[in-house]
């Protein structure tokens, strides 16, 4: 609010989200003069210290720029345990009636008490048309029971319009394009539906392994890490029903719309239409890997998977027949974050003498990294005296387009957050039909059911997700193109 003083409280300020990713997301916003002078960030963490002990353990994961410098004279310390009151009292005095956002850059297990205690203290009532905003990270929730639990103790203490869940993939350029580029060219709203599009395919794969997360993974595994969250943001941003505007509400109705409409697995597709994987020892670009069980903090005998691929059936007039495959996976080929339109052939194939035959499909995808573009596969005429089609790929790279900076994709983020716009953030509704979606498979993988098969670093995974599509007589898009 303009000529209001406003605060950032970071709980958890000494951790790796904060120093890798808020920071500098802070800093590139101070730079591109997004982000009021007047801004304040108070860091609260356990460990003691004071405010120069933050500034400085933070200062070199920030850009050393004028605005750094001036923004890390307004960051101070406040350590605290953030399960108890005291600490809320001392924060109280300190914003007075400042705006105030609280970014909950903890642990998940610290979500639920901060709110309760930040409510407690009377720190989340708003006055005065000012704000009072809580930001929470991921994971949220275990699973449907444990997240539905999660956001009934949150919405007992704030109101929704307080609530920023954050899913980071929502502040990728490439993945907020894919509403532009639907809804803005009128010719690809006419062929996406099931009379045009054969399947969609939605990827997700990273050549790190575990590293050092194996403590956190081990507890998640690649279903919960990406799935309800990150591949449902993405699944619902292609196949859901065009908004009636940009406002916030209408577009988070329409996601959660769509969401709600993708087909619940019975036990038995549990089996047959999820795959899971966990890597072995082996190398990725020439980079050795150990084997995701002997990975530190991972229990020897684990059965977490590393890996995980689906066929999805999304259940409306538009997207009736169509499969929707996604999968996403640790120690693979090449790191490729994309979606994969394919078009049904034409209907009648006049080029007969062609000598390869049928025709290839034609494929749109969205590359949302490392490489960020949109590529259309069309057929053309190869020269010469036969009658030869052949795809090439009207591509479009962003960063031959535009001079992107490097961002971390928190900065739209903490900019919406600010002024208010909710759009880009989770709605409670969103966040239980994803994990709607996911549940049935959790429960059958509980039950001990379905195969979790070993795959090799840096292939494409495991050979049952090979299978998985192959049944239906379709192939994964190779990864790293
Ligand atoms: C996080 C997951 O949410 O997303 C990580 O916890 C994963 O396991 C990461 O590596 C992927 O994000 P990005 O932006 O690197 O594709």
């Amino acid at each position: 609010v303009p000529g209001r003083p406003a605060t950032i409280v970071i709980f958890g300020a000494t951790g790796d989200l904060t120093r890798r990713l808020l920071v500098p997301a802070l800093a590139n916003l101070c730079f591109d003069g997004l982000l009021s002078e007047e801004l304040n960030v108070i860091g609260i963490a356990l460990r003691d210290g004071d405010d120069e002990s933050l500034r400085v353990s933070l200062d070199e994961f920030a850009p050393q720029t004028q605005c750094w410098q001036r923004l890390r004279q307004r960051t101070s310390y406040l350590p605290g345990d953030f399960t108890l009151g005291t600490v809320y009292e001392r924060l109280k005095q300190r914003l007075g009636e400042d705006d105030a956002a609280f970014y909950l850059a903890t642990p998940p297990q610290f979500f639920g008490v901060i709110v309760d205690r930040l409510a407690d203290a009377g720190l989340t009532e708003e006055h005065d048309g000012g704000f009072r905003r809580v930001v929470i990270e991921k994971p949220f929730g275990h699973d449907l029971e444990s997240a539905r639990a999660l956001n009934q103790r949150i919405l007992s203490r704030v109101n929704e319009s307080q609530v920023y869940r954050i899913d980071h993939f929502l502040g990728k350029e490439t993945v907020q394009n894919i509403l532009v580029a639907r809804f803005g060219n009128a010719w690809l709203e006419a062929v996406w539906n099931h009379r045009y599009v054969d399947h969609i395919q939605i990827s997700a794969a990273e050549a790190i392994g575990v590293g050092t997360r194996g403590a956190f993974y081990d507890t998640t595994g690649a279903l919960r890490d990406m799935v309800p969250n990150h591949l449902m943001q993405l699944l619902s941003m292609i196949a859901m029903e065009p908004p009636n505007s940009f406002d916030a509400e209408v577009i988070r109705d329409e996601k959660a719309k769509l969401l709600r409409a993708v087909r619940r697995i019975t036990p038995d597709e549990a089996r047959s239409d999820a795959v899971r994987g966990m890597y072995a020892a082996g190398q990725v670009n020439g980079q050795m890997i150990p084997a995701y069980r002997e990975t530190p903090h991972v229990d020897p005998n684990t059965a977490t998977e590393t890996y995980v691929a689906l066929k999805l059936m999304v259940d409306t007039w538009r997207w009736t027949g169509v499969p929707f495959y996604l999968r996403t996976g640790k120690a693979l080929a090449a790191r490729d974050t994309e979606i994969v339109v394919t078009f049904k052939p034409v209907p009648y194939a006049t080029f007969r003498e062609t000598p390869v035959a049928p025709l290839p499909a034609n494929q749109l995808v969205f590359q949302i990294q490392p490489h960020e573009g949109i590529d259309l596969g069309f057929l053309v005429k190869r020269p010469g005296p036969q009658v030869e089609a052949v795809p090439v790929a009207l591509d479009f790279a962003y960063a031959e387009k535009f001079a992107v900076a490097h961002r971390t994709g928190y900065e739209t983020l903490l900019y919406d957050m600010m002024k208010g716009d909710q759009t880009l953030f989770q709605r409670a509704d969103q966040i239980e039909a994803g994990w709607a979606v996911v549940q049935p498979i959790l429960d059958a993988w509980a039950r001990g059911e379905g195969v979790l098969e070993e795959y090799t670093p840096g292939t494409s995974g495991p050979r049952a997700a090979d299978a998985l599509i192959a049944r239906d007589g379709r192939q994964w898009h190779a990864l790293g193109r």
